[in-house]
């Protein structure tokens, strides 16, 4: 149980439910509120603090959530607002905290807004809202910049009176403009909406993009596209000085309830850059990339934890890790896959539950769930459409939850056919099967929350790093407790010290390769 306290958050873990694949009450192959509230007692005996709830508002479901039709409502395939209030009492009742997807940056294209834009005149207030702009060319045939959208292809389409409108990612989600004092006038009505119910924060998506420059000039061609690489500094649709007024506003917003927070997704990878999200009158915490983008290798994962923690430095804020979430490769399979990448993902774990400040875990981590290779056909991801069926899109990391039973869709719907479909051979995988075996990932998990709650060993914002032989990464908290993480390759000697849990077991005094451990030191 979490004691309510005004920081509950510092040092919480928090439990990503990809709604959509968590868990299906209502027996149409799509996770929903009433799944979530079904499994509430597996995240309690999992020891996390609180969940984080990706979209369940309206929506047409072009980006599985992320494409808001009503940010105040419930899709009727999630549930209902009476659901949602039922599921926030019992989490309540089980000491978990509750946070949502708050999705400022667009809207969906079926937005009454959107429709009331497209039915105007260009020029008129409803299309002000949005960023609706003539084309360039003689005749207004090409789009206004060279912006590139993150799913694909132009960040610009075409309507019938000749504009043009921008949207950073699919059509189906035009950007809303934030210089527009009703724009953010009623993401205020959306925060205190929720937090009128009650929710205890927010994650709030694409949280680097509210604000566009001036004039929307054009960027310099980078390679990457913002959401799925490190930002480059000529990337001029996201992190734009301009998006700090906004957070400005939400954190007063914020700030008029008590012990609310808000986490940002901002894929922003200058440590100063991210610090300014951190500001005492900006967001709570700021999801760190770097861990989720490093290789399984000594030098990356030490860059990543020391970036990590300096960007934090100037802040109040305390670090916040990720190892996976709904956008990118499961770690298990990042790390290898099979039984190296499940063994790697052991070690990460305690890796990441070792260091201080919060940490979030993306359902199925508990599990050393892998990506699935998934037929063309299964796909639906619109990275793949958009791409030209060159890029698979994300799909592969959002395969439902296996709970129980030795067949699809084990335990997570009554109907075998899921959203995206499971694949044969998840038996073991299931969170049955592992609850009954002391030696796996969900009992490593368990065992290390339970570990991270109680014991003193984990106090303290500071990483001394330890000396150690090449490519093992050692550090102390200033609570007593050493964590050691072996990517070397080959078995090194244990330091001093009371064995806490280990990733793998330890004898005579060595770590395996690929395994960490926490010693009392
Ligand atoms: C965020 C979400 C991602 C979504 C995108 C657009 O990056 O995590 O899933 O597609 O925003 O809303």
């Amino acid at each position: 149980m979490t004691t309510p306290t005004a920081d509950w958050w510092r040092e919480a873990v928090f439990y990503q439910v990809y709604i959509r694949s968590f868990a299906d009450a209502s027996s149409d192959g799509v996770g929903d509120l009433a799944g979530i509230r079904s499994r509430l007692p597996h995240l309690v005996d999992l020891g996390v603090d609180a969940l984080w709830i990706t979209p369940f508002y309206p929506s047409p479901m072009a980006d599985h959530g992320y494409d808001v039709a009503d940010p105040r409502d419930v899709e009727p395939t999630f549930g209902d607002l009476s659901g949602f209030d039922a599921l926030l009492a019992d989490a309540h009742a089980a000491g978990l905290k509750v946070t949502v997807d708050l999705v400022p940056n667009h809207s969906s294209d079926q937005h009454v807004w959107f429709q009331e834009a497209l039915a105007s005149a260009p020029g008129s207030p409803a299309r002000a809202r949005y960023f609706f702009r003539d084309g360039r060319g003689p005749d207004g045939s090409e789009p206004p910049n060279n912006w590139p959208s993150v799913f694909g292809g132009p960040t610009w389409t075409r309507v019938p009176d000749g504009q043009w409108y921008l949207h950073i990612f699919a059509p189906e989600q035009p950007d809303l403009d934030f210089a527009n004092p009703e724009v953010v006038a009623d993401l205020e009505e959306t925060l205190h909406f929720w937090l009128r119910r009650g929710v205890d924060g927010f994650r709030i998506d694409v949280a680097h993009g509210m604000a566009k420059p001036d004039g929307l000039p054009d960027m310099a061609p980078a390679e990457d596209t913002g959401l799925f690489a490190d930002d480059g500094p000529g990337d001029l649709r996201f992190d734009q000085d301009g998006v700090h007024a906004v957070h400005r506003r939400l954190r007063a917003v914020l700030d008029q309830y008590e012990d609310r927070m808000a986490v940002g997704e901002c894929w922003v990878f200058d440590d100063e850059r991210l610090a300014a999200y951190l500001r005492p009158d900006e967001l709570h915490l700021a999801f760190n990339f770097r861990l989720l983008t490093a290789d399984w290798e000594a030098d990356s994962l030490r860059s990543a934890v020391q970036h990590s923690l300096a960007a934090v430095a100037p802040t109040p804020a305390p670090a916040c890790w990720v190892l996976s979430n709904h956008d990118r490769p499961r770690h298990v399979t990042r790390y290898g896959g099979g039984e190296l990448g499940t063994r790697r993902a052991r070690a990460a774990a305690l890796l990441q539950l070792a260091l201080p400040g919060v940490a979030y875990v993306y359902n199925g981590d508990e599990l050393g769930m892998p990506d699935v290779d998934l037929p063309d056909e299964a796909l639906q991801d619109p990275i793949w459409e958009r791409s030209g069926h060159t890029e698979r899109g994300r799909d592969a990391c959002r395969v439902p939850v296996p709970w129980s039973g030795d067949s699809p869709a084990y335990g997570f719907s009554t109907t075998p056919d899921t959203w995206l479909p499971m694949p044969a051979g998840w038996g073991p995988l299931t969170a049955e099967a592992q609850a009954a075996d002391p030696g796996s990932m969900l009992s490593l998990y368990r065992s290390a929350l339970a570990l991270r709650r109680s014991s003193s060993a984990f106090t303290g914002e500071d990483v001394q790093w330890l000396p150690a032989p090449e490519g093992v990464l050692a550090f102390r908290r200033s609570g007593g407790l050493v964590c050691l993480v072996n990517l070397s390759g080959a078995p090194v000697p244990l330091p001093e010290g009371e064995v806490l849990l280990a990733s793998e077991a330890v004898a005579d005094s060595t770590l395996a390769a690929d395994a960490a451990v926490w010693l009392q030191g």
